[in-house]
């Protein structure tokens, strides 16, 4: 099974990416680190720790990562969308963390992961990509042992921060920049482009909660975002976003990838964190696998399967 690791800030699609990543027979995984993103870096910490209780995998350490980008100040959360708590002010259905988080931070985490683990390691990156830079420029003899980063990020058409920019890659421009065009990890990008298209509707939600045990409990969690959805969106239909990035992560070609150059607006302006694939034929530079499309109908069935605890 490949080794894999989750960067995450939970989050209420994170707590979902969770659960399918150990419902997920393909993958074994190996440590948790998180970030700031969603909520501040002790509450997604937190979150990651409550989770994992939740589904009953205590047994994955879980470290503590960046508190902040790693060049301007962190001046936005996504409180709105995940609740002051990150898990949709539900965070009461979930056990207390009794657990606290490991003695070393993310990038020690994740660099003892890479230096132990027998087999190249899937690193799935599904908030802000602070740790992630922070790695591969600590580490960079370690970057052959990454079989794969999968990340949730960007957006090709229109963004769900500012108008231009989706969250993920907006948290930290520069971070994301030095990961997608800077370095040369193989990589996947799983954008809002096809996420958005992946929602998930009422039927889909009372399905998941039918399943009982740890599905049950984060489909409650899910109908706050679902809320969300429908006064962002004028429609009943919820992306789950960093759940389709982990289904990529254990599955690989799950979703139909289209190797792309890939650029990050760094400038301080309106379009700050806006990411631009570059489609000529002729284009040159540094390709990242951009999933783009997928049979949506699959993905939705085997997301509800392996939530439910089915293989
Ligand atoms: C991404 O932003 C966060 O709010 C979600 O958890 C997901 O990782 C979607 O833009
Ligand atoms: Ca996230």
């Amino acid at each position: 099974r490949t080794p894999l690791v989750i960067d995450t800030d939970p989050g209420i699609d994170d707590a979902v990416a969770l659960l399918l990543a150990a419902n997920s027979p393909e993958v074994d995984l190996v440590a948790v680190t998180t970030v700031f993103g969603n909520v501040g870096p002790e509450v997604t910490t937190a979150n990651a720790l409550r989770v994992l209780r939740l589904i009953g995998r205590e047994d994955v350490p879980v470290a503590a990562g960046a508190d902040r980008p790693l060049v301007h100040a962190l001046v936005h959360r996504a409180e709105g969308w995940h609740g002051q708590d990150g898990l949709g002010g539900q965070s009461g259905l979930l056990p207390e963390a009794v657990r606290s988080p490991e003695p070393i931070r993310a990038v020690e985490q994740l660099a003892t992961v890479l230096r132990g683990a027998e087999l190249p390691v899937t690193i799935a990156a599904i908030g802000p990509l602070t740790n992630i830079a922070l790695l591969l420029g600590s580490y960079p003899e370690l970057k052959p042992r990454i079989g794969r980063l999968v990340v949730m990020g960007g957006a090709f058409s229109g963004g769900n921060t500012t108008a231009t920019s989706e969250f993920n890659i907006w948290s930290d421009p520069e971070a994301a920049r030095r990961v997608l065009v800077e370095e040369d990890v193989p990589t996947t990008l799983v954008p809002l482009d096809l996420t958005l298209r992946c929602a998930l509707d009422g039927p889909w939600l009372a399905s998941l909660a039918a399943g009982g045990g740890a599905g049950e409990t984060l489909a409650k969690v899910v109908e706050h975002y679902r809320n969300r959805y429908r006064e962002f969106y004028g429609e009943d239909g919820v992306a789950l976003h960093d759940a389709l990035a982990v289904l990529e992560a254990a599955r690989p070609g799950t979703l139909r990838t289209t190797p792309l150059p890939v650029d990050v607006l760094c400038d301080l302006g309106p379009a700050r964190g806006a990411t631009i694939a570059d489609r000529r034929l002729n284009a040159s530079g540094r390709r990242v696998d951009v999933a783009l499309d997928a049979d949506l109908d699959a993905v939705r069935a085997l997301v509800l399967d392996r939530l439910r605890g089915g293989a």
